[in-house]
């Protein structure tokens, strides 16, 4: 039996790259999943479409990670439909690949609204709305364990998220919560079509001990466990998914 029946999850950004993989694995398991989009309406109904083909329960709901009011909303139109929330996978995120001393004050804003400030209020909402043995997972960068030329905004945004997670992690355990960071090394996804230019990329496989970079596939993997019973145990940890890249 799928280890997530029953449950009922949000993925932000889930109309494409990683966090559709994510969501497409946690419906195999059993999980009603919410496809959370900003800008693709289309995509996200590729990912429903693709889920629901395969016997799986998923919608898509349009909102703005990077604006508080529409945050709520997601929320409240997941709870007022489903009747509960056990899993949150904050997966939305931008990046930006160029030099601390070129970013402006416009990039820097637009790097933390979605990737900090946008999960700090999601985590909110999962904080007031969870059903007591929820799971959260936070998406963040192996940038942040060793940084990376011109990624000083994206990497200083996401080691926020990592803040969050720790200190969230401990306001939470007495209710069976788990809230968990996941930092995925350089993966095949439009994010690195657009940012990362090929020599980066060629870089990156040449320092990465299983010789590949990742797949979106390789992050949804370990997510689906730690949202699944398997985990209960894991809390407040930051969890390099990377093939070994340091
Ligand atoms: N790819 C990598 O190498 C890599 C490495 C480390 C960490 N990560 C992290 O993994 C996560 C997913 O990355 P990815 O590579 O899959 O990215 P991606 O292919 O660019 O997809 C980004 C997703 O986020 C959504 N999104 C963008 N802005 C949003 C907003 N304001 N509100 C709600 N959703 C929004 C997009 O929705 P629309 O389609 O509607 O725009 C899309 O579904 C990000 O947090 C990223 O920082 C990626």
């Amino acid at each position: 039996m799928a280890s997530l029946v029953e449950k009922v999850a949000i993925v932000t950004g889930a109309s494409r790259g990683i966090g559709r993989a994510i969501a497409e694995k946690l419906a195999q398991e059993g999980a009603t999943v919410v496809i959370n989009y900003s800008h693709s309406a289309d995509k996200a109904q590729e990912v429903v479409s693709a889920i629901t083909a395969q016997g799986g329960k998923a919608i898509a709901t349009q909102a703005d990670i990077s604006r508080v009011t529409d945050i709520s909303r997601l929320f409240q139109e997941t709870v007022d439909k489903f009747g509960k929330l056990d899993i949150l996978v904050n997966n939305a995120g931008i990046s930006l690949f160029k030099p601390l001393a070129e970013t402006t004050e416009q990039e820097f804003d637009q790097q933390f609204a979605l990737n900090a400030k946008g999960t700090f209020f999601a985590l909110q909402e999962a904080a007031l709305r969870f059903s007591d043995g929820g799971r959260i997972v936070n998406i963040s960068t192996g940038g942040t364990v060793n940084g990376g030329a011109n990624f000083s905004a994206y990497v200083g945004s996401k080691a926020a998220i990592e803040g969050f997670s720790k200190c969230l992690a401990k306001e939470l355990g007495q209710r069976g919560i788990t809230v968990n960071t996941v930092l995925p090394g350089v993966t095949e996804t439009d994010m690195n079509l657009e940012t990362l230019p090929e020599e980066a990329r060629a870089a990156m496989i040449a320092q990465t001990p299983l010789g590949r970079l990742g797949k979106p596939e390789d992050i949804a993997d370990v997510v689906a466990f730690l949202v699944s019973d398997q985990a209960r145990w894991i809390t407040g940890r930051n969890i390099p998914v990377d093939g070994g890249l340091a």
